[in-house]
């Protein structure tokens, strides 16, 4: 017998608590196999409950040693504890303290929800549903609790003690014992509890809120790690000062702590007063870290202070609105990064995200709408939908209601909700009433999934001088979605005069808010500029305003047009990959019949101009150089996907352009690296960013005296952005160089695992046949290590979602490996497992031999008897 579906949870069934936690007071007494958690909660019956309604409390692998009521303990017949539940038949009908003795084991904590030791360090990770595996509790996050933690452990492990909040107390205990309590004043959802103990280096800087408030800053990391904390910590500090000069939000405790941990299932979690990050996140020097390790870092670093406004002091009332905080504060940080960097091509590659992960989940069997309608297992909600295109949606707002608006409803959001736990609808309306807007009709990308297509199509009247745009929306069907209504859809765009600049042009009455946004609201709708002397090329979609597919036919020429003139740098971008992208998917057919292909010429010139296009920043032209990835050209495909004509027609494509401007290539590859010692700014890292592009075009396969170049930037290099893009060329390009590459790069680096996750990443990716059996080889490496999510994620799941063709490999071979391994991996950890088997979501899109090999593959994970509810969850929908 398969193991059962959990049962669904559904959005409409919502009911408020039946009762209220005033407070908590927790005594944890450390251990590694036996810890002992004391908590005293004061429980309120609320108004609505019945008296002598019973207590239901969540738990999870709980055991209960001892349940007392104000003091007393309770009669068993009293009550009926199990693992998954704690029932009190008869509670008081007053408020009563609840006294419960739960026993917990942190080694034998492989899920890494709760209470878990990485490399010695005692942390949890209570989001969405860990803090029931702690104590029995009312683990959802309308019930709100204001925390005291006093922890206990011997003071040689574990000098360091920390919790939510500010530092009450400190003192010592018999036996070399000693104690910490903490005290978080902020009312706070259990999901944000957390507690650390060990024996870690401690990073301290302060901070002055422009109040004038002083807040001590510390950074915990393994000893000898200290020096990689000056980036994460210079990132904060630049987040609190941003937060409070863009959106008005202080920092509201003494004390900010931050610790890094080498075992963790996400990126980061918002703990109040005591962040807890996966070290990919925090660590970062120029020998291990490269340019895009530090942009995520400052990324990620906001994303988690931003919280504390976003998620933290304004919480979700149930899971379905994780949008409420998650949508919001990434915008937020995409906001910060923007200011940070170029805003330019931080839109780009936030678009790229989008697009490479969020527009396939929108278009298959997990699609769901921002805000979903039913879930059967929270931890699976943490998707793209509900982070990248929940920020689209937050972005749109803002672009519908102007900056001042948005800021007004966002100010008159953290005014009323301050405290509480509270819904999309309660969000929306802050902004109908401080903007004066409706946005009833806007609320439905909360409610409908998939990507709406937007078809454009113009027509310019020479005699009435007029251009007509006829716009029309459509979502195509998604999963529990057969038809949709019209969406509101702000398109920026421009109308381009021949001399390259927009035309001033009279906008119809209503159709257009803020100068050069129109607003699409309906199934069709055709809009008419008057008064336009002669045919302009429209550039619509600007700063891909709306998360839409765009379906409007542009001539080669136009879009050549576009890549040189447009004014706005994201179309700019878009119709160098618009046209690199046509010429491509043409490829690809003549691939997958054995046909010779070659790059046209469109392409190949618009790729040299944007190389020698001194007026673009540096990173952009990096960015316009790169090809649309093999999964991009998939989705376009859509259907009858074959990868290896994919990845031929690409591969060509790189060739013809390398060759065409070998010299040009040449000269940025070697004659354009950043001047002095290496800085990890934008600028630095945008040139290096273009003289590695160049160097992938100028080194082409095969070319002994290319390779050797990338030879030298391997062995010379001063940082690791330059040495992982000369081992990654040599290794996937087959260099005869690459054995001793990766060899060198192990020696250099095998004490240090974030950078050997790039190594074991890189042979994962690795195009041709041999990657199945190089993937099977390291997983018996010394250095893999099948408990750490990191190392997982860098061999595995980079293979399953980075090597298309080996994964889809024609005879079943990859789907077969990666089967297995969600098999292996569910018995330990299921949130992991179950993010690595998502990776099968488009195969129905393969061609019918892949297909049925990946179907095949899906259904003996299906078959397993003990399936978690985290597998079990994203199999039946990969296959329904
Ligand atoms: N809330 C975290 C964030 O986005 C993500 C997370 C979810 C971490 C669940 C751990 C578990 O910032
Ligand atoms: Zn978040």
């Amino acid at each position: 017998m398969r193991s059962e579906t959990a049962p669904a949870i559904r959005l409409e069934d919502y009911q408020p608590p039946a009762y209220r936690i005033d407070t908590v007071h927790l005594n944890v007494d450390l251990d590694p196999s036996a810890t002992r958690v004391t908590a005293t909660l004061k429980l309120r019956r609320q108004p609505e409950t019945p008296a002598g309604s019973p207590l239901l409390l969540d738990g999870d692998e709980l055991t209960l040693t001892e349940i007392r009521i104000n003091g007393n303990p309770l009669a068993e017949t009293a009550f009926k504890a199990d693992a998954q539940q704690l029932e009190v038949s008869a509670p008081p009908a007053e408020p009563f303290d609840l006294t419960l003795v739960t026993e917990i084991n942190p080694d034998a904590n492989t899920k890494l929800m709760g209470l878990y030791r990485s490399s010695g360090t005692y942390c949890t990770q209570c989001e969405a549903e860990g803090f029931r595996r702690i104590t029995y509790f009312l683990d959802r996050p309308d019930v709100l609790s204001v925390y005291t933690t006093r922890l206990e452990a011997p003071k040689k492990d574990c000098p360091v003690l920390l919790a939510n909040g500010n530092l009450a107390e400190t003192g010592e205990l018999d036996d070399g014992r000693h104690f910490a309590v903490w005290h978080d004043p902020h009312p706070k959802p259990a999901y944000l509890f957390a507690l650390v103990a060990g024996n870690l280096a401690e990073v301290s800087d302060s901070f002055t809120t422009a109040s004038g408030k002083g807040v001590a800053l510390n950074i915990y990391v393994e000893h000898g790690k200290e020096d990689r904390c000056g980036w994460a910590m210079d990132s904060l500090k630049r987040s609190m000062r941003w937060d409070e000069e863009v959106f008005g939000r202080e920092y509201d405790l003494d004390v900010f702590n931050i610790v890094a941990v080498s075992d963790f299932n996400m990126g980061a979690m918002e703990n109040k007063g005591l962040n807890i990050f996966n070290d990919k996140y925090v660590l970062a020097d120029p020998e291990t870290a490269t340019d895009q390790d530090y942009a995520n870092i400052e990324a990620v670093i906001a994303h988690e202070y931003f919280h504390n406004w976003t998620g933290n002091r304004i919480t979700c009332r149930d899971w379905f609105q994780l949008c409420l905080k998650e949508g919001l504060t990434v915008f937020r940080d995409q906001e910060f990064s923007s200011d940070m960097r170029s805003r330019a091509v931080k839109r780009i590659a936030d678009v790229r995200l989008l697009k490479s992960h969020q527009f396939p989940e929108d278009a298959g069997p997990l699609a769901h709408p921002v805000r979903p309608k039913i879930y059967h297992e929270i931890n699976n909600f943490y998707t793209a939908t509900v982070y990248e295109k929940g920020a689209e949606v937050v972005r749109m707002l803002k672009t519908l209601l102007g900056d001042e608006g948005f800021r007004a409803g966002l100010d008159l959001y953290f005014d009323r909700h301050d405290g509480e736990a509270t819904t999309i609808e309660a969000f929306l309306a802050s902004f109908e009433e401080a903007a004066g807007a409706d946005l009833s009709q806007f609320a439905l990308w909360y409610e409908q999934a998939g990507t709406p297509i937007v078809t454009a199509e113009t027509e310019y009247d020479p005699d009435r001088k007029t251009f007509t745009l006829s716009l029309s929306q459509e979502i195509p069907p998604v999963p529990g979605q057969k038809t949709s209504r019209a969406a509101v859809i702000p398109l920026r765009f421009g109308l381009i005069g021949p001399n390259g600049e927009d035309l001033d042009v009279a906008a119809p009455e209503g159709a257009i808010v803020a100068g050069d946004v129109l607003i699409l609201d309906k199934a069709h709708q055709d809009v008419t500029f008057e008064n336009v002397a002669a045919p302009p090329v429209l550039s619509l979609l600007r700063g891909f305003s709306a998360p839409v597919r765009l379906n409007q036919h542009l001539e080669p020429r136009d879009l050549a047009f576009l890549a040189a003139q447009d004014k706005d740098p994201f179309n700019r971008w878009q119709a160098v990959q618009t046209l690199a992208m046509r010429d491509l998917v043409r490829m690809t057919h003549l691939c997958s019949q054995d046909q010779p292909a070659t790059c046209s010429k469109d392409v190949i010139d618009v790729f040299a101009a944007i190389l020698e296009d001194a007026a673009l920043d540096d990173a952009l032209r990096a960015l316009a150089l790169t090809l649309p990835s093999e999964a991009d050209i998939a989705q376009e495909i859509g259907k009858d996907v074959d990868p290896d004509a994919i990845h031929a027609a690409r591969s060509i494509m790189r060739r013809d352009i390398g060759s065409e401007h070998k010299t040009a290539f040449q000269r940025f590859a070697t004659g354009f690296a950043p001047e002095g010692p290496f800085s990890p700014d934008a600028a630095s890292a945008g040139k290096r960013a273009l003289a590695n592009r160049a160097l992938s075009y100028f080194a082409l396969p095969g070319d002994a005296a290319g390779q050797d170049t990338v030879w030298q930037r391997f062995t010379s290099a001063d940082n690791m952005t330059d040495r992982l893009a000369a081992l990654t060329l040599l290794v996937h390009d087959g260099a005869p160089q690459k054995d001793d590459a990766l060899e060198a790069y192990r020696d250099r680096y095998k004490d240090n695992s974030l950078a050997m996750d790039k190594w074991f990443m890189t042979q994962a990716t690795t195009p041709g046949p041999k990657a199945v059996d190089i993937v099977i080889a390291l997983m018996g490496h010394p250095l893999y290590d099948a408990t750490n999510p990191n190392r997982v994620r860098a061999l595995l799941q980079s293979f399953a979602t980075g090597n298309p063709t080996q994964f889809a490999r024609a005879d079943g071979a990859g789907f077969e490996l990666v089967a297995e391994s969600v098999l292996e991996i569910d018995k330990r950890n299921p949130q992991v497992a179950s993010r690595l088997l998502t990776s099968f979501r488009s195969w129905r899109a393969l061609d019918p031999q892949r297909s049925a090999l990946a179907e095949s593959a899906l259904l003996r994970v299906s078959a397993c008897e003990e399936l978690s509810r985290d597998s079990r969850d994203i199999v039946d929908r990969t296959l329904q």
